[in-house]
């Protein structure tokens, strides 16, 4: 989901309508994620040292969600989680400093996993890196996580969401845990410079993808080209009834499903404080496979 600020333009877009649409879109999304990472590359000394001093990002909606009795809330029963859309790895040893014996970040950014494995290099945590869409995620990890993690920006990039959830299911060992927070759909359906929640026209809850170029100001912001010179990227909204029932589909079943207040990516910049609180800003959901 993108603002209208001048580093960024969107426009509406059709569907992906099969598996080479949906690759065509992942294939752009990795070029432009591969341009957005090198903010992360900037940031990446401020996680060495965040990890290194054993300070955890994760949320603390996650934390709530994933504890187990003992003090931090994968310690005991996760000998391996697995992060889908790692980014750049700060998240994925989070879940490492959690408790979580070893790690494994799956992006589909060349920079992002280039950073995370500099990240593991210099905080020596037990984590392996694959860079490849997670819809190609390795079979040999099939049956081997305690816990799939993902989110924070995550579903919005994925244009086949049955097939995910196949891959969420297929990495879980049975018992194993899901877990996402992520932006509520609802999030999506408003004017994101507007004062007031003001319906952003041309949005649907129900069917809706958008091509962007450029990125948000709250969040990438201005990369010193102009949008058009920056690679067009693919974002989908997935209303929850969809994730719902791609996830159970695939075998799971849905265990918890919160919706919040809380907007980590302060989507709405000059919202009144009146207006805030009035409608879900994330979502999180917990799974387990039978
Ligand atoms: C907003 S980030 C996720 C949030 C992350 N926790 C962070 O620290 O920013 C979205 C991530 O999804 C990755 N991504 C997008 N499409 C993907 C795909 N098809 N397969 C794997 N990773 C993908 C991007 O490269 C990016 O790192």
């Amino acid at each position: 989901m993108t603002d209208s600020s001048p580093s960024s333009t969107y426009h509406r877009h059709e569907l992906a309508k099969d598996a080479a649409e949906v690759h065509a879109f992942h294939e752009s999304n990795r070029q432009g994620w591969n341009e957005g990472a090198i903010r992360y590359t900037e940031w990446l000394e401020k996680s060495i040292a965040k990890i290194n001093a054993r300070q955890s990002s994760l949320h603390p909606i996650e934390r709530a969600n994933l504890r187990r009795p003992g003090i931090d809330p994968l310690l005991g029963w996760c000998s391996l989680a697995i992060h889908l859309q790692c980014a750049s790895g700060e998240d994925t040893l989070s879940l490492w400093l959690e408790g979580a014996s070893r790690v494994i970040g799956v992006d589909i950014s060349d920079v992002h996993i280039e950073n995370a494995r500099k990240l593991t290099a210099a905080t020596q945590a037990p984590a392996e890196w694959y860079r490849c869409d997670l819809l190609d995620t390795p079979h040999a990890l099939d049956g081997t996580a305690d816990l799939v993690y993902t989110g924070q920006g995550a579903l919005c990039w994925i244009h086949d969401l049955d097939a995910w959830a196949g891959v969420v299911a297929r990495l879980l060992k049975p018992g194993g845990v899901f877990h996402v927070l992520d932006d509520h759909p609802m999030s999506w359906m408003f004017e994101q410079d507007a004062d007031t929640l003001r319906y952003a026209e041309g949005m649907s809850y129900f069917n809706y993808a958008e091509a962007a170029q450029g990125w948000p100001t709250t969040y990438i912001g201005d990369l010193g080209k102009k949008p058009e010179e920056l690679s067009v990227m693919y974002e989908r909204l997935w209303p929850l009834a969809s994730i719902h029932a791609a996830l159970t589909g695939a075998g799971l079943r849905v265990d918890y499903l919160g919706e919040h207040p809380d907007d980590y990516w302060n989507s709405y910049p000059n919202l009144k404080p009146e207006y805030r609180g009035l409608i879900p800003m994330t979502f999180s959901m917990r799974a387990i496979k039978a």
